[in-house]
């Protein structure tokens, strides 16, 4: 073998390894990025999930709730988004049921009310005159576990991370049951979760 084909041979060799190893950490990250497992500190205070991850999580459903139809001042005067993380959607998908371990995060984002928007908090933009969304202003989360909460109703515990804007807190104390699980359970058309208002979750319920 002459000196040239030696070099091109041992550089092809190279970038094979580097190209399959590049590949792999790709899919490495992935498969790890899709698993979220929450993490609380010796507290016992829920870890912020890092990097926004629940907004690569499957969608499930948006409501708004502006101030304008709740008599000037609502409680959450926004766009709620929800999500739940992907390996429960897929349990979900196939069983109907929330898995131990489900997480379902639930994120708000204030209406759009630049200069000039309408008397009642609307604007009018290009595909007409409604509710937009504007800039992040909240975030909360609920697991269910009944290892980690064997006395909560259904296993649910509740968490917020602030109704403010972001950067959210790093970190949430587990709410009372009264404050945040009460209404669910009073009100929730499935396992405390809010399903009457998640058409993809609707959608997906094995028949
Ligand atoms: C007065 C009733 C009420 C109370 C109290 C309440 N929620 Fe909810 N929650 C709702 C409704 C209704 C939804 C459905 C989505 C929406 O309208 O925002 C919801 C949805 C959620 C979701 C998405 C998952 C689901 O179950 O549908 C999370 C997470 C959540 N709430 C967290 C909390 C936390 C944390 C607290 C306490 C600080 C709390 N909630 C207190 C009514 C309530």
């Amino acid at each position: 073998m002459r000196r040239t084909e030696l070099i091109l041979t041992i550089a092809g060799f190279c970038l094979m390894t580097a190209t399959a190893s590049s590949i792999w950490s790709v899919q490495h990250a992935t498969a790890q990025d899709s698993i979220y497992m929450p993490q609380h500190n010796t507290k016992g205070e829920l870890i912020l999930p890092k990097n926004h991850s629940w907004r690569d999580w499957p969608y499930v459903g948006s409501m708004v709730t502006p101030n304008a139809l709740n008599g000037g001042e609502a409680p959450f005067p926004e766009h709620h988004v929800t999500y739940i993380d992907p390996v429960s959607w897929q349990h979900y998908k196939k069983t109907g049921k929330f898995r131990e371990g489900t997480v379902i995060a639930k994120e708000l984002t204030r209406v759009r009310a630049p200069d000039g928007a309408n008397k009642d908090g609307s604007t009018d933009e290009v595909s007409g005159t409604g509710y937009f969304m504007g800039e992040y202003s909240g975030f909360e989360i609920t697991i269910k576990s009944k290892k980690l909460y064997p006395k909560e109703p259904g296993n649910w515990a509740y968490y917020s991370f602030g109704h403010k804007p972001e950067p959210y807190n790093a970190v949430a104390k587990k709410q009372p049951t009264e404050a945040c699980a009460a209404c669910h359970q009073a009100s929730a058309a499935e396992d405390m979760v809010f399903t009457q208002f998640y058409p993809v979750l609707r959608a997906a319920k094995p028949k």
